[in-house]
């Protein structure tokens, strides 16, 4: 490609072949930090872009001389990726068009491992960040190889994989009665569901093939499920990824979390299982450490993603593309 050199920094890791994220940076130097060019690069390259993102699961943009959330919006139109309306608990604030803040929640909360919106029905094939504000020390956003975790899981627990496959996992999400901002998954059901009237937070619970269930202080209790723990998706070969919630319950030990897992059959997932997801995720992810003008494309089908505790100030946008 004419207009993109390979790129290179610390943290990438050698896997399956190729290094992960792939880095791209302006192949001349007259062209760096110039955002014009940047803009038409991409629209000029957005089937070449997109093909690099299946084959590697994740691509790192840095050079190339974004300064806004507008600048982001461009570079997000340039792609050509349908905008995905965004259905989760987390909340976020519209910046500017198709762009949002990532998560309002304090920095020094950790976001565990999750495809985004891996509960509902339709969920984005890829996800782009972008970062205004690099944070000084920590704020990664962390990704991992979906497919490896599930491959290290169904041959470390081959029985309890094949059976949380088979009978599924229901997640139950407890979404407060009140915004929460304090919380990275702290939407209120309002919020969350877009509606005042409990009617009609049900039934969109329902469209969306979860129940709903009220609890006594106003907060409603969502589950999701019976989901199967490992996913396949078309043109990815037979690599399953680890397309579930286990991480969500596996972190909420120690930031009480609003989420609970259970088997389908009603057992408990067992601690172990939940331990080694952690676990392999955090061996086998790269810590991606923000530059400010940096753009990360994600490929949601087949990498998770995370964040890692900052001081601040940090700012970091998403667009989610269908
Ligand atoms: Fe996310």
């Amino acid at each position: 490609m004419t207009n993109f050199l390979e790129g290179r920094v610390g943290e990438q890791k050698f896997q399956d072949g190729h290094l992960f994220p792939k880095v791209l940076v302006p192949a001349h130097n007259s062209h760096k930090e110039d955002f014009a060019a940047a803009s038409m690069a991409v629209e000029e390259n957005r089937a070449w872009i997109e093909q690099e993102l299946h084959e590697c699961g994740a691509i790192l943009f840095r050079g190339f001389g974004l300064k806004s959330a507008e600048d982001f919006n461009s570079f997000v139109e340039a792609l050509g990726w349908e905008e995905q309306p965004y259905k989760g608990p987390a909340p976020r604030k519209n910046i500017v068009g198709r762009v949002w803040s990532a998560n309002e929640a304090p920095l020094h909360q950790h976001i565990f491992f999750h495809h985004e919106m891996a509960l509902t029905k339709e969920f984005p094939s890829k996800i782009i960040f972008y970062c205004e504000v690099a944070p000084p020390e920590g704020g990664e956003t962390a990704i991992v190889q979906s497919h490896r975790v599930a491959a290290h899981m169904e041959h470390n627990f081959p029985e309890v994989v094949q059976q949380l496959d088979t009978n599924g996992i229901f997640t139950h999400t407890l979404l407060p009665k009140n915004d929460n901002l304090g919380y990275f998954l702290g939407k209120s059901w309002q919020s969350h569901l877009q509606t005042d009237n409990p009617k009609e937070a049900q039934r969109k619970v329902e469209d969306g093939g979860g129940k709903l269930q009220w609890m006594e202080d106003g907060s409603a209790n969502i589950i999701a499920g019976p989901i199967p723990a490992t996913r396949s998706f078309q043109g990815y070969g037979d690599r399953k990824v680890w397309f579930n919630y286990i991480p969500a319950a596996t972190y909420g030990k120690n930031e009480a979390s609003l989420n609970r897992l259970i088997c389908g059959d009603g057992s408990d997932i067992p601690e172990r299982v939940m331990e080694e997801s952690g676990r392999i995720m955090d061996e086998e992810s790269v810590d991606v450490k923000w530059e400010a003008g940096d753009v990360l494309l994600i490929d949601n089908l087949a990498v998770m993603h995370a964040r890692r505790p900052s001081k601040g100030p940090r700012r970091v946008l998403v667009a989610i593309c269908k």
